[in-house]
């Protein structure tokens, strides 16, 4: 449970925190490092995959898998915040990380996470414009709009990080507080904070609300248009071609929303549950192994790319899976 370390030293000013992580026997321990290292090499691999093969491969240079080579590229950096400190914990006695280090790591994982949301909702109008559009397609998502699309949603993130953390750092712990979590995240912090955190909860929801609810009302709005349109299309196999394009990317959204919605949304809520950081897991660890894979299954060019660009560097033109497309 969450432990307030509320009477030890009262007045001293909190240079580090414990992270308790998960706490089971050594062996256990190894085993859980060894399993989340194998996963974290698996993701940076996959991800940097789908980056060489879009930019190797000419046919995919189009808007969509700029997009993509975006989120991989942001999945990269998102793994790397959190796995490499988790793995250390997992072999060391000394579970404590430096104040600084602590909001360092919660600042670029909300940059991150905050980058994502929008990201997504950036390729669910990509998608949008694409199915509903197409003949215009090529007139609206010009280059320059998707720049500045991809620069604005790293903008939107980084800001939004700044003002939450700080909030967050400005807020006075006291002594060493023990965090009931593997890694430095908004909601533990807010419930270990010795003063009345509210300000800083208040702020928190606000930006939550920006960031969380607007790319969502984008999302549901892209993919109600996109499903009426599709729907509207006569023959079954146009119908499935339409789609197909946009099923891996809403797979991926459904995955990303549905496991850090509750936990951003109501920050200070949430670690109420110790069943959060098994949610956690999943986002933080599960879904950035699980999207570029999703990508690939789902999606023919970027398979055919990548057997391409995998299996035979040659100039031989195979153009198997992009002929059926
Ligand atoms: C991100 O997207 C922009 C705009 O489409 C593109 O120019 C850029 O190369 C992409 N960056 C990465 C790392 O994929």
């Amino acid at each position: 449970m969450i432990t307030k370390v509320l009477e030890v030293d009262n007045h001293t000013v909190t240079t580090h925190f414990v992270l308790l992580g998960f706490p089971t026997r050594s062996a256990f321990q190894l085993l859980l490092f060894f399993v989340f290292l194998a996963i974290y090499l698996l993701t940076l691999v996959e991800n940097f995959l789908i980056i060489l093969v879009i930019y190797s491969d000419g046919k995919l240079h189009k808007p969509m898998y700029f997009f993509l080579s975006n989120l991989s590229f942001l999945e990269m950096w998102y793994v790397t915040v959190i796995s490499p400190k988790m793995q250390i914990d997992f072999l060391s006695h000394d579970k404590t990380i430096s104040f600084n280090g602590c909001m360092t790591q919660l600042y670029f994982f909300v940059t991150f996470v905050c980058t994502e949301y929008i990201l997504l909702a950036a390729m669910a109008f990509d998608r949008y414009v694409a199915i509903c559009n197409p003949l215009r397609y090529p007139l609206i998502m010009t280059n320059q709009l998707c720049g500045t699309l991809a620069a604005g949603c790293w903008f939107c993130g980084l800001m939004t990080a700044m003002i939450k953390i700080v909030f967050i750092a400005r807020l006075y712990y006291c002594g060493t507080p023990r965090i009931n979590h593997y890694f430095c995240d908004i909601s533990p912090l807010l419930n270990i904070s010795c003063e009345d955190s509210s300000q800083a909860e208040l702020v928190d929801f606000f930006l939550a609300l920006m960031v969380i609810a607007v790319p969502l009302c984008v999302v549901v709005a892209s993919y109600t248009t996109i499903l009426t349109t599709v729907l509207r299309i006569p023959s079954s196999q146009g119908r499935h071609k339409a789609f197909s394009t946009c099923a891996s990317h809403l797979a991926v959204v459904i995955l990303f929303y549905s496991t850090t919605l509750f936990t951003y949304a109501r920050p200070k809520l949430m670690y109420a549950y110790n069943s959060n950081k098994m949610v956690s897991v999943l986002y933080t660890v599960i879904v950035p192994l699980l999207n570029p894979i999703i990508y690939c299954l789902r999606n023919r060019e970027v398979k055919a790319a990548l057997r391409k660009t995998i299996l035979c560097k040659s100039s031989e033109p195979r153009e198997d899976g992009a002929v059926i497309n």
